[in-house]
């Protein structure tokens, strides 16, 4: 059976009683099956408490960030360390292309911050614009998410995004390729039946705790 990732992006969202509220309300009707990996990627600061309420509540939910440091623990003023992150988090993202175009982060700081993350162990989802965007080694999954399909309701079409997911999985080193750009639950399945898209990174739609169980019972 294929293995499937289905990954929320909450982004710079939800205060913690916010976040409390939508993991009581996705425990309601939370089922993941076997195959079907899920992956919460809530701001830093609520990393502490999410984590609290999913073992409270025996959620099959794993957690990851939204970014990586690509220091180790020091004088980094503002940055969050390797050490504590690993404290929370099986997985994070690299790449955005909102890190990316908002915060300069430029393909070789993403190749260091790849770097720091397999060694404390933590799994990369490492995000790609395109076919051409320059991969970074040793990532567990890439995530395909073009610029004009994020945030703007205007997702690829599958028979594209299955054909870049194509070409990026034969770079990709035997990482799993998944698509990202405004996924709902009304197109997850029409992705999730492609050949080389084994998930999805959901940003808006992961907000609300029923669309996302939708997309996750879909995909
Ligand atoms: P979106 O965001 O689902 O709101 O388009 C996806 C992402 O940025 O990962």
């Amino acid at each position: 059976m294929n293995h499937k990732y289905i990954i929320a992006n909450w982004k710079e969202n939800k205060t913690p009683k916010e976040a409390i509220s939508w993991l009581e309300k996705i425990a309601e009707n939370l089922t993941t099956g076997e195959n079907k990996e899920v992956i919460l990627c809530p701001s830093f600061a609520l990393l502490p408490v999410v984590s609290e309420v999913i073992k409270r509540l025996n959620l099959p939910i794993k957690l990851g960030s939204q970014d990586f440091p690509a220091f180790e623990e020091g004088s980094y003023t503002g940055e969050e360390s390797p050490r504590l992150l690993k404290e929370f988090v099986s997985y994070t993202i690299i790449g955005h292309s909102e890190r990316r175009n908002h915060f300069g982060e430029s393909d070789e700081l993403l190749r260091e911050k790849v770097d720091l993350a397999m060694k404390y162990d933590i799994k990369t989802i490492f995000c790609v614009q395109d076919a051409e965007t320059p991969l970074a080694q040793n990532v567990s999954i890439v995530a395909y998410e073009p610029v004009f399909a994020i945030g703007t309701g205007n997702p690829d079409t599958p028979e594209n995004a299955q054909s870049v997911s194509k070409e990026i999985s034969e770079k990709a080193n035997g990482a799993s390729v998944i698509y990202g750009g405004s996924i709902s639950e009304e197109n997850v399945s029409s992705f999730m039946q492609k050949d080389d898209i084994h998930g999805v990174l959901v940003g808006s739609k992961s907000l609300d705790p029923d669309a996302f169980s939708a997309i996750i019972s879909r995909a």
